[in-house]
């Protein structure tokens, strides 16, 4: 497994481990661990998380296998995001979900994520979504007192604009190591309005959510979905190589250095994954899924 420096003597795996699907997965603890050491094995060693997932209790189930294996936790990045306000059971008194970016709530966040994963520090915190009332000193000021007591290492962001991730850089000392976005055949907006080249433009790897369009892409029935399945499976013949593999392969294509991020809890679903980074594919295979997606030829 390539793996892909982020910050000084700071590396990813090219391909990461979602965790936001793992209550859907109805694990054990000790099965959990199991599934955690078998991804290992494959090389997948970062993890991605956020304080939401599954009603904010996702870190909590996964702090209980690092509890049963806690030698994990050394083989292992860790992320996990903060700054959605859910409307959820555990916090009756908020009556619309929105953004908080305060000091007050990262710090408390944290705080709550290092409690529920079990660990005292935590490798990469992201900003989860960019929040039009986010104060760019505040946060700033917020990310030193987190670093400076070892609970963060390192921070970056998820679903920035190329102006967004300016602005909050421009106020930090340290470098923002990831903005982590959407991309998939389904939705090739990052590769439109300028984020990927923002990125490439600034040598930051982005993290990729949803590669297979959260599974839409083998089974809806809309007429975009319908074309990109076509093509994929004519792609997938010619490669010799399952559908999902030639979206990674297709990912993987884009020259900003893209981290694919895996949301099945399939194991042999996570092999084949990793076996796609040997695909290759053309500019011309690559533009057919272009072509596909958006019902048009190139301009
Ligand atoms: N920053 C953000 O705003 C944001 C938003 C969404 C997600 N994320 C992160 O990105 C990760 C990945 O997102 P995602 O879960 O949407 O990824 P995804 O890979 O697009 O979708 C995963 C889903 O597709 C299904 N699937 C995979 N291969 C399949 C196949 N061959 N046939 C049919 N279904 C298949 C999986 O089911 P099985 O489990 O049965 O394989 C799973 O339900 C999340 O875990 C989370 O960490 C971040």
């Amino acid at each position: 497994m390539r793996r892909i420096q982020l910050a000084d003597n700071f590396t990813f795996s090219q391909f990461i481990q979602g965790y936001w699907r793992l209550l859907d997965w109805d694990l054990t603890p000790v099965q959990l661990v199991n599934f955690a050491k078998q991804h290992i094995e494959l090389g997948v060693t970062t993890i991605d998380h956020a304080d939401i997932y599954g009603d904010y209790e996702c870190e909590a189930v996964f702090g209980q296998a690092l509890k049963l294996a806690p030698e994990l936790r050394q083989q292992i990045e860790l992320v996990t995001k903060c700054d959605i306000k859910l409307v959820s059971d555990k916090n009756p008194q908020r009556q619309i979900g929105h953004y908080d970016t305060s000091a007050a709530h990262i710090l408390a966040s944290v705080d709550a994520s290092l409690t529920n994963l079990n660990t005292d520090y935590i490798d990469v915190l992201l900003l989860h979504r960019p929040d039009p009332l986010m104060n760019a000193d505040e946060v700033a000021e917020a990310f030193n007192q987190l670093q400076q007591a070892g609970k963060v290492r390192h921070f970056g962001v998820s679903n920035f604009t190329p102006m967004q991730f300016d602005l909050l850089q421009s106020r930090l000392t340290g470098k923002l190591v990831t903005n982590q976005v959407e991309f998939n055949p389904m939705n090739m907006q990052c590769s439109a309005d300028g984020t990927f080249e923002h990125l490439q433009m600034h040598k930051v790897a982005p993290m990729i959510w949803s590669c297979l369009a959260g599974g839409r892409i083998f089974g809806e029935d809309s007429a975009q979905a319908n074309r990109v399945r076509a093509t994929l499976t004519q792609i997938a013949e010619e490669v010799g190589a399952g559908i999902d593999q030639v979206i990674y392969a297709w990912v993987l294509k884009m020259p900003c250095n893209p981290l694919p991020i895996i949301g099945s809890g399939n194991i042999k679903r996570i092999q084949t994954a990793v076996e796609s980074s040997a695909i290759k594919l053309t500019n011309e295979q690559w533009f057919r899924v272009w072509v596909a997606s958006n019902g048009h030829n190139v301009p």
